[in-house]
């Protein structure tokens, strides 16, 4: 039987002043190590489903739960809640708290008590992991946007949550980059981590993941595997969505010539899957 993270159910949320919700009545629930995507149009919710899911916001009507357990408010709760759930924020200027990069890097550890021995190995091998080693001592201010990215995954990465959301990760990153983080986030996964990504790259999201939600208007329209959901071009028309380049030339009609041509092309893009 398929086990559940975390559960929304009928979640509503209305940010102060809004004429209408951000969520409004969410049935969401994150499979337990997959790899899924979260897609929709801008506004559709997705940053705000991913703040309700640290408890950085509370519903204001509906349930959220944890590993079958509703979420509780306190502040004991809320620190073990988000040492599971790490959220990579889509603003990384949101994320960086400290004067230098190792520094922000260490910081989560630094909170968690851990021995100095302990953070400083752990920090070493993410800023090597993360491309970000000759940048340790530089202010997390003088940063390029793709670097600050960087480091506000790595913020993430180093506290090993066992459920990761990122929001848009590969916003502001060039391909090298992209192509880096997608490794990482497969071994990550293959250690037994769940992960969710919020992304309007619908190419990475045919790629990369094993599941797909699609959101509208603040609620959940359709989940299923990429080929299922995007197999449903009426309703991705709908929504102004795109299918992926490579599912598109998939699923148009072809010649038999044409035919054994796609064939080989697959092998070479499932080749590619694999990063
Ligand atoms: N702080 C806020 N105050 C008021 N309204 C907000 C606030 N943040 C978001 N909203 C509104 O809530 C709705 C959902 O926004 P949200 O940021 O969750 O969308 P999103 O799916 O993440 O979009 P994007 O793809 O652009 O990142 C939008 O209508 C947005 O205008
Ligand atoms: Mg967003």
């Amino acid at each position: 039987m398929e086990e559940y993270l975390l559960e929304f159910e009928d979640v509503y949320y209305t940010y102060v002043g809004a004429k209408k919700a951000a969520l409004n009545g969410l049935n969401l629930k994150i499979p337990k190590h997959k790899k899924s995507a979260l897609i929709g149009q801008n506004g559709c919710g997705k940053t705000t489903f991913f703040l309700l899911s640290n408890a950085l916001y509370k519903p204001q009507k509906g349930n959220i739960s944890w590993r079958g357990k509703s979420v509780k408010y306190d502040s004991s709760s809320l620190q073990k809640l988000r040492q599971q759930v790490g959220l990579v924020f889509q603003d990384p200027e949101q994320q960086l708290v400290a004067a230098t990069v190792e520094e922000d890097i260490s910081y989560g550890l630094c909170n968690l008590g851990l021995p100095h021995l302990e953070i400083a190995q752990r920090v070493a091998a993410i800023l090597l992991e993360f491309g970000l080693t000759e940048l340790a001592q530089k202010p997390v201010h003088h940063l390029s946007l793709g670097q600050k990215k960087r480091v506000s995954i790595a913020d993430v990465m180093v506290l090993e949550p066992e459920l990761i959301l990122l929001d848009e990760p590969t916003a502001y990153l060039d391909r090298l980059h992209t192509r880096n983080l997608i490794k990482t986030l497969i071994n990550i996964h293959s250690s037994g981590k769940t992960i969710l990504m919020a992304t309007h790259d619908f190419d990475l999201v045919y790629r990369w993941a094993d599941w797909v939600f699609v959101m509208d208007e603040g609620k959940l329209i359709i989940e299923g595997t990429p080929e299922y959901i995007f197999n449903q071009r009426e309703l991705l028309a709908e929504l102004q969505l795109d299918v992926p380049l490579i599912h598109e030339i998939y699923s148009t009609e072809v010649s038999q010539e044409e035919q054994i041509f796609l064939e080989r092309l697959q092998k070479r893009i499932l080749n590619l899957r694999k990063f």
